[in-house]
């Protein structure tokens, strides 16, 4: 995005966090094992500490081929986990101090109960966890996944997972729920989502709402039906983040209706709280309210 000024200027006008979307993702910074490329992200972590912003890191390790360059797939097994140790030491310990949150592992469950996806242990976890530790003692560390915002089997299998990484002494920080919602699809009730950040507060873990979009293409009702119903559902899961006492912040998957991986993946939507020319739609109005009447 660094060639858009205008999207540049509201992200520093309106946000005090960013997240690289794709460019801290180990295929965009290592394709080829021998060359390391940390330009864009560089770029990122400089635009931030210009503007007062945070940075997280999106991720670190991800237990689907969508991330990891090509060299790194066709290594045995053993040699995978000594690169994911290399290569989370040379990020972490590379923005130490300057990225405040990783994304340690992405999405490891599977959505239907049948444990972890692609022979990954929770001892793999917990090593990438004490790696990320090593790097830099005082970043956020966080495991981060979809469809566990609410309740539900995948939800409680994350959660009863990061119990007994916490009961090992893994320095897990928190959890990130994505929340990639579509409203026609029956998404997480903000009593819901409340009633899940509180058993991670008794579990002393943090949360963060950390991929919120909102699809609303397959509602039914008036264009503007729709828009409101978006910013309603925004200004609910804000509010229900600032009112948790262990929840670190909300970060949008975008903020443009302009960029989104929605299009490409979906189809044509508008889930986000600009819409494509950068106006501020609904959904701004919503998390704005929920900003200033909730705590
Ligand atoms: O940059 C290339 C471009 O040069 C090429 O012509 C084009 C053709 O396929 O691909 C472009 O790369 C795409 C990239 O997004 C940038 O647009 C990749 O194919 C595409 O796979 C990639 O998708 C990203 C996806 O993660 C996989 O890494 C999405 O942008 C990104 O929004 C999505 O984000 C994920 C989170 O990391 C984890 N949680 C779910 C979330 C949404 O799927």
């Amino acid at each position: 995005m660094v060639d858009d000024a205008r999207y540049l200027d509201v992200l520093a006008r309106e946000f005090d966090s960013l997240v690289p979307e794709n460019a801290l993702k180990w295929k965009a910074l290592q394709s080829d094992r021998s060359v390391w490329t940390f330009d864009v992200p560089d770029q990122m972590v400089d635009f931030a500490e210009q503007n007062g912003m945070q940075v997280k890191g999106h991720t670190l390790a991800w237990s689907k081929e969508l991330s990891y360059p090509g060299w790194f797939l066709v290594l045995p097994r053993a040699e995978q986990l000594v690169a994911i140790r290399d290569h989370i030491q040379a990020v972490v310990g590379r923005y130490a101090g300057r990225i405040t949150a990783w994304d340690v592992w992405n999405e490891a469950m599977a959505n239907d109960g049948s444990g972890l996806l692609g022979g990954v242990s929770e001892d793999d976890i917990a090593d990438a966890f004490r790696w990320a530790r090593e790097a830099d003692p005082d970043v956020v560390l966080l495991y981060n996944d979809y469809k566990i915002a609410g309740s539900g089997r995948k939800s409680d299998d994350v959660f009863a997972m990061l119990q007994r990484l916490v009961a090992i002494g893994a320095p897990v920080d928190g959890v990130g729920f994505q929340m990639h919602v579509n409203l026609a699809d029956a998404p997480p009730s903000g009593a819901e989502v409340a009633a899940n950040m509180a058993r991670y507060e008794g579990l002393g873990l943090k949360v963060t709402i950390s991929e919120m979009d909102v699809r609303i293409a397959d509602l039914a009702g008036t264009t503007d039906e729709r828009l409101e119903a978006q910013a309603d559902y925004y200004r609910d899961m804000v509010g229900v983040c600032l009112a948790a006492p262990n929840c670190l912040g909300v970060t949008f998957w975008g903020f443009t209706d302009r960029y989104s991986w929605i299009d490409a993946r979906h189809g044509a939507d508008d889930p986000l709280l600009f819409d494509e020319k950068l106006v501020e739609k609904p959904a701004y109005f919503g998390v704005l309210d929920a900003l200033e009447t909730t705590r």
